[in-house]
């Protein structure tokens, strides 16, 4: 396909009917998006839709395994990626997962003037700037659109429709299994070993979910929306991720005492020099948009100095809603090739100090043996620290011997809360360390 631009058309509505060759597509990865990617690639080229597009190579291991008879016989199976680096192909798509492998093929590819389309967010968290930069190089794009939030055009809105705001903040929920878990418990009150269990056997998490359930997953994502949005380079190792194993459904109960629940959240906000970035589960007001997302559903919310809040709602997993996120991306690419590429990294990326002292009110959740003077003894440790409580909640009921009761505490720096926090959990009546969340309102 030609990289120079088309001639100027008066009538240049459905551009790309009028093209003279379609863009060629070499797959890398025939798994759950691979799949469904190829399935719209070759519904949309029965239907003769645009032309813009054409399916020439599909490559994974062990291929003859995975060959279907709905690809059309002109498709060239492979089980080497050097076929689709050494091919004619206009994009490869990358979608085997993983880093090494990735990396190799996602650079090979760009080095041979090939541009790339990606769903992979480990790899573009860690190396997304080296590889814009690697694909400008070589005249070429790379695009994630699917990286985070799977279906939910997010990505594609901050290249485009939120381009010329100034975004300061950025606030997700980015991991659909979390979700799924949350608001099971949420709307059930079951333990959290249980909604785990149903969310593994209805296929939303995995065996080991610990990528999911520690925040990994949710802080690579929020790299990459950093990284789109906000323009700063920011390793996810650099951001503070809490699990949501400690959560257990008496806490759903004080939530609701303070008109609250609980999701995972996470949050990138960028101040002057300095980058706020923080996932982990977080008490949100039961009404507002992050409240209100059930189940496995995304949700991201950005801040801009002149557009003030956008939300973006929708399936944020899942092979059909991840594979449009692909083609559409593919699209976005093939009609820009036409015009020479259009990089992201035109505008200059910052590497600031990442932090995850949140200011905010605080909810404590303590699980004691209960014993005359436990309130006291709490109030001397936050007194000492200059912490001021805002409530005391305790429900009637429970088993003296392991008794949940909460402490809210009024505005004050995760800092500056951290020892009083090792103070009270070292105390003799409590069972366990205190679960400490932000109260985001
Ligand atoms: N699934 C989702 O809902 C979703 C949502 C958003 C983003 N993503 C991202 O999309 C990408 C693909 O995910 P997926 O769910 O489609 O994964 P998947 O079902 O495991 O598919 C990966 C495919 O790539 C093949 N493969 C893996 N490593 C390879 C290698 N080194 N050489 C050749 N072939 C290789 C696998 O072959 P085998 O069959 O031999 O394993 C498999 O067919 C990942 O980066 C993932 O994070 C997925």
């Amino acid at each position: 396909m030609s990289k120079t631009p088309p001639a100027p058309n008066a009538n240049s509505i459905p551009v790309s009917r009028e093209r003279s060759s379609a863009c060629r597509v070499a797959l890398a990865g025939f798994g759950t998006v691979g799949r469904a990617v190829a399935k719209i690639l070759c519904e949309r080229r029965n239907g003769n839709e645009d032309g813009l597009l054409r399916l020439t190579h599909i490559c994974n291991r062990n291929v003859e395994r995975k060959k279907q008879s709905w690809v059309p016989a002109d498709v060239a199976w492979s089980d080497d990626f050097r076929t689709i680096l050494q091919s004619d192909a206009d994009i490869v798509i990358e979608l085997i997962g993983g880093l090494t492998s990735a990396e190799e093929l996602v650079r090979g590819a760009l080095k041979a003037g090939k541009s790339v389309v990606t769903a992979n967010k480990q790899l573009i968290a860690r190396h997304g700037p080296d590889l814009l930069q690697l694909a400008s190089a070589n005249a070429c794009q790379l695009e994630f659109g699917a990286s985070v939030a799977g279906g939910v055009p997010v990505l594609p809105a901050l290249r485009t429709g939120l381009c010329g705001d100034r975004l300061h903040g950025i606030a997700g929920i980015l991991n659909g299994t979390c979700n799924y878990i949350l608001s099971r418990i949420e709307t059930d009150r079951i333990p959290f070993s249980e909604a785990l269990e149903e969310a593994q056997a209805r296929g939303y998490a995995e065996a080991d979910a610990s990528e999911d359930l520690d925040g990994g997953d949710a802080r690579a994502k929020l790299a990459i929306l950093a990284l789109a949005g906000l323009h700063v380079r920011v390793s996810p190792g650099d951001i503070h991720a809490r699990s949501i194993r400690p959560i257990e459904a008496v806490d759903f109960d004080y939530a609701a005492e303070l008109g609250c629940t609980i999701r995972q959240i996470s949050r990138a906000d960028l101040k002057q020099t300095a980058l706020f970035a923080d996932v982990g589960p977080s008490l949100v007001p039961a009404l507002s948009p992050f409240g209100r997302v059930q189940r496995n559903l995304n949700l991201v919310l950005t801040s801009g100095e002149y557009g003030g809040d956008t939300a973006f709602l929708g399936a944020g997993a899942g092979g059909d809603p991840t594979a449009v996120a692909v083609v559409s991306d593919l699209m976005f690419v093939a009609e820009s090739l036409g015009a020479g590429p259009r990089p992201h990294g035109s505008q200059q990326l910052a590497s600031p100090g990442v932090s995850s002292d949140l200011e905010t009110p605080w909810y404590l959740r303590f699980l004691v043996k209960d014993q005359p003077g436990i309130i006291a003894s709490l109030a001397a440790i936050l007194s000492a620290h200059q912490l001021n409580i805002d409530a005391v909640l305790q429900k009637p009921g429970f088993d003296k011997s392991a008794l949940p009761f909460v402490i809210t505490l009024e505005r004050c720096c995760a800092a500056q809360l951290r020892p009083a926090l090792q103070e009270m959990s070292a105390l003799p009546f409590a069972l366990r360390a205190c679960l400490c969340l932000p109260i985001l309102r």
